[in-house]
């Protein structure tokens, strides 16, 4: 099984952005986490700050990818683009949305993903620890 992990914007900042809200994990420590419990699938590891590449990305795993986990970080509440190509894929390769944060609890302009529309499902506010629950969802979905 092949699974592309994406993260958007500022994501790169981890560890040390707004530690009290993201936590002190790096996307490394996030990266080799999920690695490690799941030794047996392939997990390909990507951040981006830029749109267009995101969503080149999303368009590009039709027949390369079995499945996506995607923090799109801010673009979740403005990318109209990024909900289009997540559904354009979602036939075929079924995405989960992550974010450490709980959005919900945070400012209101956070409260609404234009994304999650396009995904199977959405985990939140569990920060790093939340990829390996999203990675676990999205397995048992693929597996059923
Ligand atoms: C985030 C939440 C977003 O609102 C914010 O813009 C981020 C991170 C999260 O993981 O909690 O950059 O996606």
């Amino acid at each position: 099984m092949k699974i592309l992990v994406l993260n958007g914007p500022n994501l790169n900042l981890l560890g040390t952005r707004e530690p009290e809200i993201y936590g002190t994990e790096t996307l490394a420590d996030i990266e080799m986490k999920m690695q490690t419990i799941y030794p047996e699938i392939e997990i390909e590891f990507r951040q981006t700050n830029s749109e267009a590449e995101l969503i080149t990305w999303v368009g590009e795993t039709r027949g390369i990818f079995d499945g996506i986990i995607i923090n799109p970080a801010a673009l979740t509440h403005t990318s109209l683009g990024l909900y289009d190509a997540l559904k354009a894929v979602a036939d075929i390769t079924p995405a989960v949305e992550i974010h450490l944060s709980n959005t919900h609890t945070r400012e209101e302009i956070r409260h609404k993903s234009l994304t999650a529309p396009a995904c199977i499902g959405q985990i939140m506010g569990f920060q790093g620890f939340g990829y390996t629950l999203a990675l676990r969802a999205l397995v048992h979905n693929l597996s059923s």
